[in-house]
């Protein structure tokens, strides 16, 4: 119990157990409360299945400007299917709140919501600039930021796959586990931050072909090695970052959102259809439970965001998007099982982000 109180924020655990209590004791039960809030605090978001819902998408991604990378357009890039986009996450114990993009606006007003981390947090971004977009159309966009003007409210985006730095030396550029300085400078320009690495750590190699995330060493402490076991150097960096959020992060002001760890489908395995991959895949898996299970690293997420002593929201999306190996731009772009087409799954990441930021104001 101690680690999931540090999971939600301070107040919404409080609420979760006075609620839980007083619904247990008055009705015997602790889940189908109907009254607004109260059913919201005490249900468990990210458990739940997807249910086919005509009225979806919530936008049309041919009139969304904001899509930045050609792939994440899956009906331009000629994705012929279009069940993938109707479907609705329905958690077990409640209704996740509908999107109402003026109200968030209403809400956010004069705020900065920044989205750190690898393609992943530009594919969340890049939902939630669509999903505004179609409540107000007529915004004003500035260079990398998407600002809507009218609200005072912008979206930015810090790229940093592994969160800790990357710092050229004379060896050649060095991962540095136990620093964060560098790329932190821009977070603390925002009032919500939603961090997110994984795909990076996973990768069996670093990426050298591309210069921004290119690393030749990795510094642990005062070691310089060529190389390390990354599932370890993972947690060393998650810690890292957990410190710099600890004793630069004032909860009053500045929510933190962790983005639970994103999954990939390339390996059919995982959902019982081996050989296969995302590539062809038109519908959700209808389960209660992924066959392939959780992803080892998302203990360490947990652990992490357990120990820490400012309160960290974990976007605990795994499961949820585990199921939707349809999802996927696949052969429409170059067999991506990783990304997500939008419109489509990172629609319901955002509608969970409001909901969270629904509970917390
Ligand atoms: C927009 O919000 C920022 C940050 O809260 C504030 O400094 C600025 O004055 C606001 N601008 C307008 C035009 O309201
Ligand atoms: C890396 O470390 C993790 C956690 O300590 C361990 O479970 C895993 O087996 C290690 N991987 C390799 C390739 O040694
Ligand atoms: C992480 O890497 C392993 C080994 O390459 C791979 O089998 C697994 O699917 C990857 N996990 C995710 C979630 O991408």
């Amino acid at each position: 119990m101690g680690s999931k109180a540090r999971m939600g924020f301070g107040s919404l655990f409080f609420h979760y157990v006075l609620l839980a209590l007083f619904v247990a004791s008055s009705y015997g039960e602790t889940a189908g409360s109907s009254s607004g809030g109260r059913s919201l605090a005490q249900c468990n978001l990210f458990q739940g299945s997807w249910v086919y819902d005509e009225s979806y998408p919530l936008y049309d991604s041919a009139s969304c400007p904001f899509i930045s990378k050609m792939g994440f357009d899956c009906l331009k890039s000629g994705r012929p299917d279009e069940n993938y986009l109707k479907y609705r996450w329905k958690p077990d114990g409640c209704e996740l709140p509908r999107f109402d993009g003026k109200d968030f606006l209403q809400r956010m007003r004069g705020k900065t919501i920044m989205f750190v981390g690898d393609s992943i947090s530009l594919n969340q971004r890049d939902s939630l600039a669509c999903l505004l977009h179609a409540a107000v159309p007529d915004i004003v966009v500035s260079s990398d930021d998407v600002k809507f003007e009218d609200y005072n409210v912008t979206l930015s985006r810090s790229l940093a796959q592994y969160l800790v730095d990357i710092v050229p030396e004379e060896i050649g550029n060095v991962l540095k586990l136990d620093s964060v300085q560098q790329n932190a400078q821009g977070w603390l320009r925002a009032d919500v931050l939603i961090f997110n690495s994984f795909l990076w750590w996973n990768r069996s190699n670093p990426g050298r072909p591309i210069l921004w995330h290119r690393w030749d060493y990795i510094q642990d402490g005062n070691q310089i090695l060529k190389d390390m076991n990354r599932t370890e150097a993972m947690a060393k960096a998650l810690n890292t970052w957990a410190r710099w959020v600890d004793s630069n992060i004032d909860p009053n002001t500045k929510k933190v959102f962790y983005f639970g760890i994103p999954p990939t489908h390339m390996h059919g395995a995982d959902w019982g259809e081996p050989g296969k991959s995302c590539v062809g895949e038109t519908e959700p898996l209808m389960a209660k439970t992924y066959p392939g299970g959780p992803i080892p690293q998302e203990s360490i997420v947990r652990g992490v965001l357990g120990s820490m002593s400012k309160p960290v929201y974990l976007l605990d999306i795994t499961f949820l998007t585990q199921l939707r190996k349809d999802g996927h731009p696949g052969q429409y772009n170059g067999g991506d099982c990783t990304h997500w087409c939008l419109a489509g799954v990172p629609d319901t990441w955002n509608l969970l982000l409001n909901a969270a930021l629904l509970e917390w104001s």
